[in-house]
This record gives structure tokens, sequence and C-alpha cells, in this order.
């Protein structure tokens, strides 16, 4: 019985072992990205197996322009939310560009705060030659990590801008490097990210960790969007594998404007919006509100130049 198919009290928490045999038994692993409490907790609701803590939460949620920007203490503050939303989903959080690549040090430390005060499951990071020795290290120092080839928002523009990668020999031959190098750093499992099904399907062949495909086609053993990407949250520019599986925006927009107009003439709040107060507590408050008996308060008292209207 697939995980998601069992009523949810009876999920397991989800491991690696189990990714793996997933993976061994041909069955599909849902992965989504996700930034805090409540999606998290549709999310691990429905039986996604895997959910990542992506630094995509800089331009989707955060209103950075790029992924670059965001730091590690937001990721931490986001992937904390998750944690919380969470009961079995294996929760990834994505090291931000800067957390890592100047050296093995910084690269486990900043591991170790993701698992430690985020309570992540493992981490990722992008790239392969010198963020295949970072991934060594922190598998060394006993953190799962997940690798990302192919299109790696936080160098997009040393690879020419957001474009789909591996479309030339040369090109397609540096994802398959980069896959194998993290392959054998260690990493229990790679991201291919806007790479040709063809080239993905041979590269996975190649390596034994799980592959995660977003724009990647149907050869890897999982798939990842972005959940604000999915259920139609986001707005602008929308990568050509982002299919948009619900209208979320609207429907909250739609919700907004009602509340706007009934705001505006005044059919909100309604009787069954307020709460309800007996006629003698009512009788004292007014007593207490009229003028004379609020000046013999001390308080008032003290304040002597308010100029105080009755309320009722
Ligand atoms: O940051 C992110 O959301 C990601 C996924 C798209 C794989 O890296």
């Amino acid at each position: 019985m697939s995980s998601a198919s069992r009523p949810e009290q009876d999920r397991p928490r989800m491991s690696i072992t189990r990714l793996q045999e997933m993976k061994a038994d041909g069955e599909p692993i849902v992965m989504v990205t996700a930034y805090d409490f409540p999606s998290a907790q549709v999310a691990d609701e429905v039986g996604v197996d895997m959910v990542l803590v992506g630094d995509s939460a800089a331009d989707t949620i955060l209103g950075y322009d790029s992924t670059v920007p965001v730091g590690m203490d937001e990721m931490v503050m986001l992937a904390k939310a998750v944690r919380r939303g969470l009961k079995t989903a294996f929760l990834v959080g994505d090291l931000p560009f800067g957390s890592y690549e100047a050296s093995d040090e910084l690269a486990i430390a900043s591991a170790q705060k993701m698992v430690k005060e985020a309570g992540c499951d493992a981490i990722k990071l992008e790239g392969g030659g010198t963020s295949a020795a970072r991934a060594a290290a922190i598998v060394k120092a006993g953190i799962p990590v997940v690798g990302h080839v192919g299109l790696t928002p936080q160098t997009a523009t040393a690879l020419g801008g957001f474009k789909a990668q591996g479309r030339t020999a040369d090109r397609a031959i540096k994802v398959a490097e980069d896959a194998i190098a993290l392959d054998q750093a260690g990493c229990f499992a790679v991201v291919f990210e806007a790479v040709p099904e063809a080239v993905a399907e041979m590269i996975a062949a190649k390596i034994e960790a799980i592959t995660i495909g977003i724009g990647a086609g149907n050869a890897t053993d999982a798939q990842v969007l972005v959940l604000f990407d999915l259920i139609g949250l986001n707005e602008g520019f929308m990568a050509k594998f982002a299919k948009r599986f619900a209208n979320v925006r609207a429907e909250m927009r739609s919700g907004v404007e009602a509340y706007v107009s009934e705001v505006r003439e005044k059919s909100f709040p309604g009787p069954e919006h307020v709460y309800s107060v007996d006629p003698e507590t009512l009788d004292t408050l007014r007593k207490r509100l009229n003028r004379e008996d609020l000046e013999s308060h001390s308080y008032f008292e003290s304040n002597s130049s308010w100029d105080w209207e009755p309320l009722a």
C-alpha cells in the first residue's frame, strides 16, 4: 500500500530507507517546496512524502528578486514553521547562497543549524564541483544531503540565465558530471531541474541516489514542484514545467474583495460575529463612563487636563 493511500494516522514517519524502498519498487515519490505551517499541514495530510523548504522562498514569499539575497536565519525560521506542520513527511532544508561554498567548516555549521535549530531531516545544496566536496563533508558529519544539478537558481547568471540545461552535448556532460560527483559524495538524492527528459533518464541510470525531477520529465524517482506554483497562488512568470493544479490566487482575491466591500457597506460584522453582554454589566459600564463618575476616579484626577466627553 502506498504511503498516500494509508489513513493519515497509520502513516509511519518517512525515512531515507523507506524512500529508497520506494525507488527500488518504482513507486513515485512526491515532494513539494513549502515555506509555512498551514502549507506543511496540507502537504502532510494528503500524503506528500518529502517537503523542501526551498530558497525559492526568497522570490516566492519574501519579495526578493532572486534566490540570492535570502539568508540562513530567514531559512531557519521558515523551516521551523514547516517542521511544526509536519507529522510524517521527510523534511529537507535548502542551504542558501553564501552559506556553504567558502569552506567545509562553513558548510557543516550551516547544515547543523538546519538540523539542530529547524529540525530538518536533511539539507540540500546546489551544483557539482566544489559543492560536491562540501556535500561529502556534510555527509561525513552525519547529515543526509540532497544535491541539485541542471538549472541551479543560485548561480543562474553563470549558466546564462533561467534556461533549460543539458540541451547541448557539452552541457549534458556537465550535468552528468555534477550528478555523478554528488552521488559519489554520498548524496542520498539529487534534484534535476530544467533538464531534457532523455538526458535526465540517461544520467539517472548511472547513479544510485534517488532522482528528483522538476522540469526533467517522468524518468526520475520523484517529482517536486513549488506548492504556491501548483496551487496557483503566485503571479508573474511561470516556468514551462510549473503546472497549475488549482487557482488559489483567484479564490483568495475574491474572498478579500468580499471582505473589503462588506466592511465598506457595514454588512460585516453581522449579528453572528459579535459577543453578547448582559444589561446589568452594560449599565455599570455606562455609569462608570459618565463624566462625573470618571472624574471622581483617582486615575482621572491625576489627568485632570483631559477633556473627556461621556461616551453614552
Ligand atoms: O528552492 C526550491 O524550491 C528548489 C526546488 C525547486 C527544487 O530548489
